[in-house]
């Protein structure tokens, strides 16, 4: 029998699980044999893999997590061994292709972000490996695709941490600020933001100005309304202190650091104008859990496109969605950078003609 085999890496994401799932079944659906590898690159490197069947795949579709387990930090090509209590960095692409050949894969799909996809370029260029990516990350930040899965749930939790958070401001009269995950892109904090109704939006891709916040809080004071609601994407920087994406180490897994955005912020406006302003930092709630229904449908669109191309000898691609179709894009085009919001889109507008406040 024809073999493939599947593996996650990075951080974990709602739908991934449904991935799996779905490039499972779709593999034994049509004769394959699949294996599931352990823990990312590292169980690639290490040999750490098994055959699955329907029954490993079962009732897994509503779970957060993945089953397979996962790490952000192994790389084959920069592998980490402790050795007398310090990390020496080891080239173990020999091994992942000796795994690879011992068990006869045919193919690999990797689903993961940025990190992820780009180790699996390198394997496919460098290694003669066949790989399949799908593209994971809730900041819905990877370019050639237009989504992808997990964005949608962490867009509804931060939606909901916006509902919910709304009551205190009212309440207490108070300025509230949700700080939302997304990395160098305000995806995540612009659709919630809408959607959760906040008063302003601070996204990396504008710079913002803390007159300009304080102004639209002044502002709502003289129109009545004694509390504001803002979200402030982790990336988000004032004016003079934006991050250069140059110096996103890509993959490298070096972990990246954000947040601090939505504190610094709410302690500026709480000196400026002497109005109690509190912060709220949404973090892995954002990434936990079970995914909506639109990422379920959406991961498992993803989980048989991939094994199709498997299946038809299409490799070192990444299924991406496009005006709702799902097609492929070679795999080396992601390792371009991220996809940020496009300052003259429709959706900034929409939000500006809706009195929103974007600090610029
Ligand atoms: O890419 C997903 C994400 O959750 C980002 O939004 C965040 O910046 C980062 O991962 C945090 O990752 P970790 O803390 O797991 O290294």
């Amino acid at each position: 029998k024809k073999r493939l085999a599947v593996l996650t890496g990075g951080g974990d994401c709602p739908g991934l699980n449904a991935v799996i799932r779905a490039v499972v079944k779709t593999a034994l659906n049509n004769g394959y044999e699949i294996f599931g590898i352990e823990n990312g690159f590292n169980g690639l490197v290490t040999g750490r893999m098994g055959l699955m069947d329907y029954k490993d795949v079962s009732g897994i579709l509503p779970r957060g997590g993945t089953i397979l387990g996962t790490t952000n930090r192994d790389n084959p090509f920069k592998f980490a061994v402790e050795e007398n209590g310090e990390l020496v960095y080891y080239d173990k692409r020999a091994e992942v292709l000796a795994n690879l050949e011992k068990h006869g894969i045919e193919a690999l799909v990797v689903i993961g972000g940025d990190g992820s996809l780009n180790i699996a370029a390198r394997l496919a260029k460098e290694c003669g490996i066949k790989v399949v990516g799908v593209p994971k990350t809730i900041d819905n930040d990877l370019p050639c695709t237009e989504r992808t899965f997990g964005f949608d749930t962490a867009m509804a939790m931060a939606t909901e941490a916006l509902d919910r958070i709304h009551t205190t401001a009212e309440s207490h009269h108070r300025v509230m600020a949700l700080e939302v995950m997304g990395r160098y892109a305000g995806w995540i904090a612009l659709h919630s933001g809408i959607a959760g109704g906040a008063d302003v939006i601070l996204i990396p891709e504008i710079p913002y100005s803390i007159n300009s916040v304080i102004g639209k809080i002044r502002a709502r004071q003289a129109a009545g309304k004694q509390f504001s609601i803002i979200v402030v994407a982790e990336g988000a920087r004032p004016v003079g202190g934006e991050m250069s994406i140059a110096r996103m180490v890509k993959g490298s897994f070096e972990p990246i650091r954000l947040g601090g955005a939505g504190e610094k912020l709410v302690r500026e406006i709480e000196e400026k104008t002497g109005i109690e302003s509190r912060c709220t930092v949404l973090g892995y709630l954002q990434r936990g859990g079970t995914p909506t229904p639109f990422d379920r449908v959406l991961s498992t669109r993803y989980g048989v496109a991939a094994a199709e191309a498997c299946m038809r000898k299409e490799y070192n691609v990444m299924v991406s969605l496009q005006n709702d179709k799902i097609v492929t894009e070679p795999i080396e085009k992601v390792a371009s950078e991220p996809r940020l919001v496009p300052v003259d889109s429709d959706i900034i507008r929409t939000g500006r003609q809706m009195g929103l406040c974007f600090g610029d």
